[in-house]
This record gives structure tokens, sequence and C-alpha cells, in this order.
């Protein structure tokens, strides 16, 4: 059975991050993309895609590992009477419970945002994303090859707002520690890594 991943921190991305989102679907395989998608998409089309992705009124969700580097996307797009949901996690990561955490904190961030239903689609031969779904105890309809889920949300209270609220602001520093130490641990490894060269250029032969 996978692990669950030890280290993570998923957070909203901003329009300033519309790029990694683009390079992250880019680099999906055609499989994945239909996964994704429900169809098969070209390089232009998921560029287009992206292009129109609303970060202020929707919410793109990232995870992203102890490198900082994103391993997982999630998306709620509001919609009058239910917000779509959908998600991809990289492939060299699935199965480590990040698709489910994903889904747990974009239910979380839908309440908060005061959406009341919320529903996901997706091939019906997609096993892991139908028990995601039903795992977020979510009903599940299947005709023509395609799934729909669907679940209902309660309002949140003002208790779980606070600590929501919270939670984000921790969330957003995490992130920039993270970085900040993935890139300071890289600047060591290589001033390390030349210090030894002088060493060895200087080190006597024979
Ligand atoms: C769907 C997806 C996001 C799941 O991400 P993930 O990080 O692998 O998910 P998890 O590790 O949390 O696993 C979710 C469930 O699927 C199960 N699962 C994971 N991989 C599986 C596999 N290869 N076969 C069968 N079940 C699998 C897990 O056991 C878990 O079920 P459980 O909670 O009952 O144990 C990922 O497979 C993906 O990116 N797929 C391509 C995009 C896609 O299909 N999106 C859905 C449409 S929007």
């Amino acid at each position: 059975m996978a692990r669950k991943i030890d280290f993570m921190i998923i957070r909203p991305l901003t329009v300033f991050e519309r790029e990694t989102v683009n390079s992250f679907y880019l680099a999906l395989s055609p499989d994945d993309r239909r996964k994704r998608f429900c169809c098969s998409l070209s390089d232009e089309t998921i560029s287009s895609y992206v292009d129109g992705l609303n970060f202020t009124r929707d919410t793109i969700l990232g995870a992203f590992d102890e490198q900082a580097q994103i391993v997982g996307l999630a998306e709620l797009v509001r919609g009058a009477e239910a917000s779509e949901m959908a998600f991809s996690v990289r492939p060299d990561k699935r199965g480590q419970k990040i698709g489910t955490m994903l889904m747990e904190r974009l239910l979380s961030r839908a309440r908060m945002c005061g959406a009341r239903k919320v529903f996901v689609m997706f091939l019906s031969d997609n096993t892991p994303m139908r028990r995601m779904a039903l795992r977020a105890g979510m009903s599940v309809q299947t005709a023509d090859g395609e799934s729909h889920a669907e679940r209902e949300l309660l309002p949140a209270s003002a208790q779980e707002l606070t600590r929501w609220f919270i939670e984000e602001g921790f969330a957003h520093s995490g992130y920039f520690s993270t970085l900040g130490m993935a890139q300071w641990g890289s600047l060591v490894d290589r001033s390390a890594s030349t210090t030894c060269k002088r060493i060895g250029a200087l080190a006597p032969i024979g």
C-alpha cells in the first residue's frame, strides 16, 4: 500500500502563478489530460483554458513538496447553483493521499466561500477519483461513460471561519519558508561542491 506523503503545503495560487498552472498541465501525458478534462486537449487548448482561469472569483489550490515544487492542483469554479471541482496530481506522486488532502482543503475552502453545493465530473473508469469522491461523502451517478459526483455543503460557523483564516495564513508563510530553505539548501550544496573541487584541485597527487 502507498504511504501517505510526509510533508505537504497546500495553498491557493495567485494570479502571478498562472504559468505554474500552465506548465503543470502541459507536462501531463495525453491520457492524464483526458482523465483531468474528460477529453483530449492540445497544448494550445490547455494554455487558453489556463489563460481564462479567474484567480479572484475561483480557487486554484496548489500542493507543494519539501522542495517547494508543485505536485498537485485542485480547482473550484464558482457557479450560481453549484461549484465545480477538479483535481490533478503529478503522476509520480499519486497514491500518497495528495488528492484526498486537496479534496479536503477544497471542500473546506468552498464552504468558507459560501458555496452550498459542489460537484466533480470524471470518466467512469477513473477509480482513484471515484474513491476520493465517495470518501468525501459525495453521491456518484454514472451515464454514458462519465460520472458526476455531488454533495451539499453546510454553511461555515464563525469559529470555523476564524480557524480557516489563521490556517490560510500559515499555509502561505509555510510555503515561503520552505522555498527559502530549499533555495538556501541548494546554495549551500553548490558552495560546498565548489569548495570540494577547489580542495581537490589543491590536493597533491600520488
Ligand atoms: C484522481 C487523482 C487526483 C487522485 O490523486 P491521488 O493523490 O493519487 O489520490 P489518493 O492517493 O488520495 O487516493 C485516492 C483514492 O484512490 C485510491 N487509489 C489511488 N491510486 C489508485 C489506483 N491506481 N487504483 C485504484 N485506486 C487507487 C486510493 O487508495 C484512495 O482510496 P481510499 O481513500 O479509499 O484508500 C489522480 O489519480 C490524478 O491526478 N488523476 C488524473 C486526473 C484526474 O483523473 N482527475 C479527476 C477528474 S477532475
